[in-house]
């Protein structure tokens, strides 16, 4: 029986190092979007500034590796000992990409140099309005009608790095800032795993 023509091979799938402080609403999307076939990806190991961090829950539920990172004495500095230890284990880990999916803290190097454009981070604002903490209220402040939210590459400033997708949401008359902060949650849903999968797409092969 001929078995015909080969068949060529399917790539590495590439690894996602996933970093988060919080919730981990994103990182639960990128999940699914991983699970239905959208996301040609897999979670290779999500790590943590905060110990108590619901992203890590979420990693554990599902058997993915995960660790707390310890940050250093400042509340909201990143010690050179944990962006060194960040580094590391995504590395070895042998991570392609590395995902900010709620990070409060700012990497530096050698994590930036290690995984230079290679370090995607989601942002509550139409970037590069409203930098920061705290964009949604910073959008409600300042009364615009319009804010969103970005995805980009992370670079050496605080959400300065080359912006690879946004989206717009309106701002309505009478919305809270937690309104606000809602709305752009709903469309960083949407946005986030397809922004990862075009990144992907433009990269060499991992592996
Ligand atoms: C998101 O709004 C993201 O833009 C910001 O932090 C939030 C994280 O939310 N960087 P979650 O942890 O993914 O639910």
């Amino acid at each position: 029986m001929s078995i015909g023509t080969p068949l060529p091979l399917p790539g590495p799938v590439p690894r996602l190092g996933v970093l988060g402080s919080g919730e981990g609403s994103n990182f639960g999307v990128l999940l699914e979007a991983i699970d239905a076939g959208t996301l040609p990806a897999q979670i290779a190991l999500v790590l943590s500034d905060n110990p108590g961090a619901r992203i890590l829950e979420r990693a554990a539920s599902r058997g993915i590796p995960h660790a707390w990172i310890d940050p250093g004495a400042h509340p909201n500095r990143f010690s050179l000992e944990a962006q060194q230890a960040v580094s590391g284990q995504f590395r070895a880990a042998g991570c392609d990409l590395i995902i900010c999916a709620g990070f409060m803290r700012r990497l530096k190097d050698p994590v930036l140099t290690d995984f230079a454009g290679r370090i995607v981070n989601i942002h509550p604002s139409l970037l590069p309005a409203f930098p920061g903490r705290d964009a949604w209220k910073q959008a409600y402040e300042a009364a615009v009608t319009e804010t969103g939210c970005t995805v980009h590459l992370i670079d050496a400033g605080i959400d300065t790095g080359p912006i690879l997708a946004q989206t717009r949401v309106p701002v309505y008359m009478g919305d809270s800032a937690d309104d606000i902060r809602h709305r752009i949650q709903a469309a960083e849903h949407q946005l986030f795993p397809r922004a990862i999968r075009d990144l992907l797409a433009t990269l060499p092969q991992a592996g």
